[in-house]
Formats: C-alpha cells, structure tokens, sequence
C-alpha cells in the first residue's frame, strides 16, 4: 500500500491536492474534516458534538477522529492506500493510525508537509469563505484560532514523522501544479 499523510495548516492545500493525488495513484481520500461535516450535515450525535467545537475552530476529541478513520480502514482493506488529509492532528492519534495500519501490517509511506506563510493562508481561507459554506471560513478570528490550534497542538506531528525519517517538506505556494508536482516528486514512484 501507499499510505501518504498530507500535512499542513488549514489553507494549505490539503483537500486541493488530495484530489491530485487520487487521481495519480489511485488512492482512498480520508479527510476527517469532510467525515465531520458528513455527520453534521446527517445530523447524527457525533456531529451535533462536533459542530459547536469546529464553529470554534478548536479541534475535535482524538477518540471521536480516531473511530472514524478505524471505520474506514476496516470498510477498505483491499485500497491501493490511502491519503490521510487533516489527520493525524496530535501525538496520539499519530500513534493510534500506526498503531491501526500495523494490525494490517501496513505503515505509512511518506508525511508530506505543505509550507504557506499564514498571510497567505488567511488570505486563501476569507476568499472561499465567500461562497463555501463552512461556517469556519467566515470570521477571521475563527481562521485565527484554527491556526493557532495547528501551531499549539498539530505542528509537532511533523516532528514525529521526521523520527521516523518519513517526513517531506513541500513549497505550498505556487500554482497548483507545481505543487502537485513536488509532491509527486516527494513520493518518489
Ligand atoms: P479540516 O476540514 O481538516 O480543515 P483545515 O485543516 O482547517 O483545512 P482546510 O480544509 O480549510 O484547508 P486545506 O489544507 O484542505 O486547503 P484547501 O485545499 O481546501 O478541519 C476542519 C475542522 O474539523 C477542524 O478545525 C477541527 O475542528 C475538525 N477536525 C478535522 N480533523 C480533525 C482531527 N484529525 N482532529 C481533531 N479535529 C479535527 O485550500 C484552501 C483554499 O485555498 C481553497 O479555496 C483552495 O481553492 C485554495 N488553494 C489551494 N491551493 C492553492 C494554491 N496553490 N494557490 C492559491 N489558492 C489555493
Ligand atoms: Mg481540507
């Protein structure tokens, strides 16, 4: 399998070239940010709980996020791999997607970080705010706070990936496919 994590603030690019990546490798798409709109778009419980935390932009509980993507990996074990976009977020559930792929005998290939000043990414997230929809696009504190929590709790996953010596870092600024084509390069098949 090719499991790729792809990594970066909010704005950075993750949905946009997930659908490259998709594309070229034939990959499963798991964006646990698009699982969580699914469940509030339902109306299911998880995702009322939900719902007041990404209003916020604060992050989601790790046990909610991580029984999704276990839901997931279960439902497709026969995937050519998979993306993970937006996940893993903390330590934990960094340890508890190794964890999940290595009771399939799987890891993760390759994290591929994308790097966007934050001027950009506010910039980049107000612009679709316009006619996105998603509530957390709107308010430029809200885009803050989300950034923040990237800075105070996501950033150091990289750091748990370059350990391991699989971490990758990508220019996020360009056009999308150039960036594309780093990350292609990045993988390296
Ligand atoms: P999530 O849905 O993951 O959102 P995010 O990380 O904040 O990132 P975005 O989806 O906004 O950005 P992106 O990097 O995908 O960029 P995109 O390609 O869209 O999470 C939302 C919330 O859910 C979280 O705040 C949290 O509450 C919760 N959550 C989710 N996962 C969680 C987890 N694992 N643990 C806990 N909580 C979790 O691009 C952005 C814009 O820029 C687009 O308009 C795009 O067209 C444009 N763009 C893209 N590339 C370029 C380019 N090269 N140049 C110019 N514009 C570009
Ligand atoms: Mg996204």
């Amino acid at each position: 399998m090719l499991n790729i994590v792809l990594f970066g603030p909010p704005g950075a690019g993750k949905g946009t070239q997930s659908a490259f990546l998709v594309e070229e490798y034939k990959l499963i798409h798991l964006s646990t940010g698009d699982l969580l709109r699914g469940e509030i778009a339902e109306g299911t419980e998880l995702g009322l709980k939900a719902k007041s935390l990404m209003d916020k932009g604060d992050l989601v509980p790790d046990s909610v996020v991580i029984g999704m993507i276990e839901n997931k990996l279960t439902a497709n074990q026969n995937a050519a791999g998979f993306i993970f976009d937006g996940f893993p977020r903390t330590i934990p559930q960094a340890e508890a997607l190794d964890s999940l792929l290595n009771q399939h005998g799987e890891s993760i290939t390759a994290m591929l970080s994308l790097q966007v000043p934050e001027e950009e990414l506010v910039k980049r997230l107000l612009l679709r705010g316009k006619d996105s929809g998603r509530s957390d696009d709107k308010d430029e504190n809200i885009i803050h706070n989300r950034i923040r929590e990237y800075n105070t709790k996501t950033a150091a996953v990289a750091s748990y990936y370059d350990t391991q010596g699989k971490l990758v870092i990508i220019n996020g600024v360009g056009t999308i496919s150039q960036i594309a084509s780093s990350i292609k390069n990045g993988i390296g098949q």
